[in-house]
């Protein structure tokens, strides 16, 4: 009970978050004022809407969730969302990942009109937030044509002033789509000097990872809970410090693993593997970051310095510098 009020109080950071992956709230709003046809016809069918077994269908109920969002206010009030759920649970730093091409290029929204929005929604936050710290993380679609993955990093980063961008990811489908296929753009990506991350080791096993480490410097790696099944994976990762930005509720509502008992963290953080703790897509997988670590916690029975590190690291690790880390001292 202790634990739990520790990982309520203290201030935390959030390293893997999807802003693209919408509550039904903002879903319900957002189709009925943009006049969008979609499946459902009320806030509890838009509840509801949120069902799904696999990686695959849930990545086909997002999209469709987000083919809702149109406007520049939208993108802003997404922002403003996020900022409200920080103060709510005490995060004090947020890396938020946005993929505009599988979400927002492929309808015809332009650039601009996402980062003009995500700007405006930040700076409207930050009038009633005080010290409130977002940076926006642009992920890559892995399952498109890398040229025209190159071609949306030489756009984007046109716009770098307007918006905190640090870091470019990588996402949507892993099955089928290796890393390597999109290691040209990471390289214009790390030209630009955007910190580097990609999603890998969540559906697919150790050879995914083993791909992505041997084509793209990443920096650090989302889920990437998959290492546990290989030894030598597990000791380069512990030696090189790459930090898994794992999502437990996320990976055992895709049936990742069946369980919660069944999440393999203690492995990895007994052999010396840094990892951070997030949340992914709350409004699809039901538990945010606070939700996340009490269930870990208990399920776990972690010490008080294990919570610690495991919230410790998030900061370590962040994209952004040291400037948050007296929080957790
Ligand atoms: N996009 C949003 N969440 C994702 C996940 N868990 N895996 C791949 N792509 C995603
Ligand atoms: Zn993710």
């Amino acid at each position: 009970a202790n634990l739990r009020k520790l990982i309520v109080e203290c201030p935390k950071a959030e390293l893997h978050y999807h802003i693209d992956c919408i509550s039904p709230e903002l879903f319900w709003r957002f189709s009925q004022r943009n006049g969008i046809d979609v499946p459902i016809n009320s806030l509890q069918e838009a509840r509801e809407f949120y069902n799904f077994q696999t990686l695959d269908e849930f990545l086909t109920v997002m999209l469709t969730a987000i083919s809702s969002i149109q406007t520049e206010n939208d993108f802003a009030e997404m922002v403003i969302e996020c900022a409200l759920d920080m103060v709510k649970q005490n995060i004090v730093y947020r890396e938020v990942m946005f993929d505009y091409t599988a979400c927002y290029g492929s309808r015809g929204i332009p650039v601009e009109t996402v980062v003009n929005g995500f700007a405006k929604g930040l700076t409207l936050a930050k009038q009633q937030i005080k010290n409130l710290d977002i940076r926006f993380i642009a992920n890559l679609d892995r399952t498109a044509p890398v040229d025209q993955n190159c071609q949306y990093l030489n756009e984007l980063v046109k716009y770098r002033e307007l918006l905190p961008l640090i870091a470019v990811g990588m996402d949507m489908q892993e099955i089928g789509y290796p890393p390597h296929k999109q290691a040209d753009a990471f390289a214009i990506a790390k030209g630009y000097g955007f910190k580097l991350t990609g999603h890998v080791g969540e559906v697919v096993g150790p050879e995914g990872i083993w791909d992505a480490l041997q084509s793209i410097p990443l920096d650090r790696i989302d889920h990437g809970i998959r290492a546990v099944e290989d030894e030598e994976l597990i000791k380069i990762l512990a030696e090189k410090q790459i930090l898994l930005t794992l999502c437990p509720a996320s990976n055992i509502s895709l049936g990742v693993y069946s369980s919660w008992s069944e999440f393999p963290i203690k492995k990895l953080m007994n052999s010396n593997v840094r990892v951070c703790i997030n949340s992914d897509d709350p409004p699809c997988f039901h538990y945010d970051l606070t939700g996340n670590l009490i269930k870990i916690a208990e399920t776990f029975d972690l010490s008080t310095t294990e919570v610690i590190e495991l919230i410790r690291n998030s900061f370590i690790f962040n994209f952004a510098g040291n400037e948050h880390l007296s929080n957790v001292d």
